[in-house]
């Protein structure tokens, strides 16, 4: 970067400067992971917390105590993670009374040793039938307390339940043990940079919110496409199909994220109060009707899948039309699709604005220019694009799109970090403002629930595609088509 901050793009050319950064440091506190030996915490969060030890993020009195079934050496967690300072492991059975006093007992000696004041994390990354028991245990052992001056929070991995009677019932359980603000759920599309990004460019300026609406936007495209498979995840995906695992949570939250009213301040429940309003505005389906908005998809050969059944009803794709009943919305559709096995891997919020009401040039009609479009471009690709109309170059009078495409890689010299990292801050620094809260939870099964009892059939599709042939006729039986990213 020159020292004006200025880089040089392929015919373009921007400007980053420094920013300003809104930065905390954590209290010094410890982190019990439970499933240590497990694949999440391989691959995500042993690396987030190294990431952060690395960038000198952790508290500088901090230690990490993994938990688990499987023998475990010390020795070679470390080595997963040499940032973090501090790393050790006890060996227990989840079901076992035993086990939540030894953990007691070792939690109080980590404690008096780095100095954490009592401050604990309990980080639950296990399968969610054990999220009832084991936070039951730890409230009876009274782990979940909160000794003078100390706090205690638990963070959930996904799925909170399997549908909205199982969601109530965790939530019910959480709350026989725990405040809200002790309550942290993962849903770790909102610590990617990129989301985030949505909420800056929306409320950081001025130019986009006057055109935010009805009166200007014509549809909105949210998509989550995905090329891998289901992989050796099956025990719990043939289970749950990709309503609960992405609709429920991730699509939903991002839906929230470009609809929502501007909240006062970037604070927690300014921020879930906003989102949640739009939850209750969304217009309640009726899979009955015809048209009814909903398209599921199968890949073919996903049923020949390690560990899938053989007569697997699972959808692996699902491609949905969502309205929001407020002032704001009225009119505008959401298109929602996500799916495994697809053409490729992106993820992307398209806004598409409304063409021009009149052409001002004889020979071309309005449908001849193309509309505007704001891409949010999450991942892997990752950046801002603007499509606009432009005069092309020559005594001629030429009308073509043109893209401004801000590339966040180029931009800033590196890709987004890992959402993991960010997430976990926020864990310690007691920020629950990317966390769904539990009425998030209600709301979105609440919505989901009627897809989920419907006995919809099943579309196949190639490997490899963009999804069924039905997903097509949803936009084009409303004269759209789904972009391809
Ligand atoms: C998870 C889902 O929550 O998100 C997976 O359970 C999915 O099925 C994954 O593959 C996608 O996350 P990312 O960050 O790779 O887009």
């Amino acid at each position: 970067m020159s020292p004006e901050g200025l880089r040089h793009g392929p015919g373009l050319k921007f400007s980053i400067r420094e920013g300003l950064c809104i930065e905390h440091k954590p209290q010094p506190c410890g982190l019990v992971l439970f499933g240590t030996s497990g694949d999440l915490a391989a691959r995500k969060i042993l690396p987030a917390l190294q990431g952060l030890g690395a960038q000198g993020l952790l508290p500088e009195r901090f230690f990490v105590l993994g938990l688990g079934r499987a023998p475990v050496d010390e020795a070679a967690l470390r080595r997963q993670a040499p940032g973090v300072k501090g790393l050790y492991y006890l060996r227990g059975d989840y079901g076992a009374a035993a086990t939540y006093q030894d953990l007691g007992r070792r939690l109080k000696e980590l404690s008096a040793r780095h100095g954490t004041s009592g401050n604990v994390i309990f980080y639950l990354a296990l399968p969610p039938d054990l999220f009832h028991p084991v936070t039951h245990k730890l409230g009876a052992a009274g782990l979940l307390d909160e000794p003078t001056r100390a706090w205690t929070r638990v963070v959930f991995e996904k799925p909170f339940g399997r549908d909205l009677t199982s969601a109530l019932s965790l939530a019910a359980e959480i709350r026989d043990h725990l405040k809200e603000r002790q309550v942290y759920r993962m849903d770790h599309y909102l610590g990617k940079d990129t989301v985030q990004n949505v909420l800056m460019f929306r409320f950081a300026n001025s130019i986009f919110e006057p055109v935010w609406k009805r009166t200007y936007i014509d549809h909105v495209q949210i998509s989550v496409l995905e090329a891998e498979g289901v992989g050796h995840r099956a025990g719990y995906y043939d289970r749950s199909g990709v309503l609960r695992d992405m609709f429920q949570n991730h699509m939903l939250q991002l839906l929230a994220l470009v609809a929502m009213e501007p909240p006062s301040s970037f604070a927690a429940e300014r921020v879930r109060d906003e989102k949640i309003k739009v939850f209750k505005a969304l217009k309640p389906i009726d899979p009955a009707q015809p048209g009814r908005g909903l398209v599921l998809g199968q890949y073919s050969g996903y049923r020949s899948e390690p560990g899938v059944a053989a007569a697997s009803a699972a959808p692996t794709y699902a491609a949905m039309r969502v309205e929001i009943e407020n002032w704001r919305w009225e009119g505008v559709p959401f298109y929602l699709r996500s799916g495994k096995r697809l053409a490729g891997r992106a993820a992307e919020i398209a806004v598409v604005f409304k063409k021009v009401p009149h052409s001002m040039f004889r020979e071309l009609s309005p449908d001849h220019l193309e509309a505007n479009t704001l891409v949010f471009r999450i991942q892997p690709d990752e950046g801002v694009s603007l499509t606009i109309e432009a005069k092309k170059p020559g005594p001629k009078t030429c009308i073509g799109a043109l893209t401004m495409d801000f590339d966040y890689a180029e931009a800033f010299g590196e890709h987004p970090p890992e959402a993991y990292q960010r997430l976990l801050l926020d864990v310690m620094l007691g920020d629950q403002t990317l966390f769904p809260r539990e009425d998030a939870l209600e709301e979105t099964w609440s919505f989901i629930q009627p897809w989920l009892d419907a006995d919809l059939p099943l579309s196949p599709y190639a490997p490899g595609s963009f999804g069924p042939a039905e997903a097509d006729a949803l936009l084009e039986a409303e004269g759209r088509a789904w972009r391809q990213p």
